[in-house]
Order: structure tokens, then C-alpha cells, then sequence
């Protein structure tokens, strides 16, 4: 990720601006927690950003890593395509990710997303952490091409 990772304090002022931006009017951001149906254990977060007069939007997310590889992040990211194209009929969407993430980028693949672009360095990592500057992949798809 390139924020991150959050001390209790970080934590509190992030839900405080998922809140915030819940209750925002024009509504432009839908940020979800990720709950196991059986327990209703949090482990995870993902959202949808509309951006371009809410006809667009970017999607990103992030799962605990004990409950990697399960097809969680799949089973979510196909329900913010169905939220994004069928309740707020988006006319795109797009996500973005570090060229080195295999998982998130075969997560898109499986929900229909199309690898578009490949910038350079593009992205800047957290200081003292990351690389400076990452590379970054483009994924998108258009309302006319999903498949629900
Ligand atoms: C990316 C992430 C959300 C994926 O969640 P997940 O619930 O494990 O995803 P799924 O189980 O639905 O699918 C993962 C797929 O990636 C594959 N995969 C896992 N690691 C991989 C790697 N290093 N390279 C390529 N593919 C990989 C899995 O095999 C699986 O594909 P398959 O179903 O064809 O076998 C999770 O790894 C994560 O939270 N990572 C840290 C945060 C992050 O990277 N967020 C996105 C920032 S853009």
C-alpha cells in the first residue's frame, strides 16, 4: 500500500473520514468494511470513489492477511462492480495497482477488468518504507462490458 500501515490513532481519523464521506451530499465516496458472514469478524476494507461528475470511479482494498487467497477480495470486488454499474450507473471503472502486486492484479483479471496501462514510477511509495517511486498497472472496464 502506499498509506499506512496505522497506529490506533491513524485508525480513528480513518473512520472518522469514512463516516464523514457517508453522509457527504453529493455522496462521492462508499467505503466498506469486509465482514466473515459466520462471525461477523472485520478483516478487511474496500471502497468505490466516484470521480468525472460521478460518471467514473476507482475502486481499492486491502484484507487482512490471514484471509488471503480464500477468494474474498474477488466475491467484493465483483459486488462494487455490480454497486458502481448497477445502482449508481457508472459508465467506467477503473483501478490501479503496484506492477509487483500479482494478487490484486489477477483479482481484477478474475472480475473482468482489462489491463489498459503500465506507467513508470508513477506512484510514490511511504517514506522510509517503500521505494521511492513505484510502477503502477492500469485495470478498467466499461458498463457495456460487464458481465454480472
Ligand atoms: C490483493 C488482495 C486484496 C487479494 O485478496 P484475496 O482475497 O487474497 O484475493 P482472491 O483470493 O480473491 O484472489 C487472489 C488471486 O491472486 C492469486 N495470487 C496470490 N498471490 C499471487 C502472486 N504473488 N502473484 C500472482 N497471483 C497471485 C491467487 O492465486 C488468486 O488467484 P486464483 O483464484 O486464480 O488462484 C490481498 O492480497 C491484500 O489485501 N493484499 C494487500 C493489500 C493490497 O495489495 N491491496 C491492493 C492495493 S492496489
Amino acid at each position: 500500500m502506499t498509506w499506512g500501515p496505522y497506529d490506533e490513532a491513524g485508525t480513528r481519523a480513518f473512520l472518522k473520514t469514512a463516516i464523514e464521506r457517508q453522509n457527504a451530499t453529493p455522496r462521492t465516496s462508499y467505503m466498506f468494511a469486509i465482514t466473515l458472514k459466520e462471525s461477523g469478524r472485520l478483516i478487511g476494507h474496500c471502497g468505490i470513489y466516484l470521480t468525472d461528475e460521478g460518471r467514473q470511479a476507482v475502486l481499492g482494498w486491502i484484507l487482512h492477511r490471514d484471509y488471503w487467497n480464500r477468494g474474498y477480495m474477488t466475491e467484493c470486488a465483483k459486488e462494487l462492480l455490480r454497486f458502481g454499474f448497477e445502482d449508481l450507473r457508472l459508465h467506467r471503472i477503473v483501478a490501479y495497482c503496484n506492477t509487483e502486486n500479482g494478487a490484486t492484479s489477477r483479482v481484477m483479471e478474475k472480475c473482468g477488468m482489462r489491463r489498459e496501462g503500465a506507467f513508470k514510477k508513477s506512484k510514490r511509495g511511504r517514506p522510509g518504507i517503500d521505494k521511492e517511486w513505484n510502477d503502477e498497472y492500469l485495470y478498467a472496464i466499461l458498463a457495456e462490458e460487464w458481465c454480472p
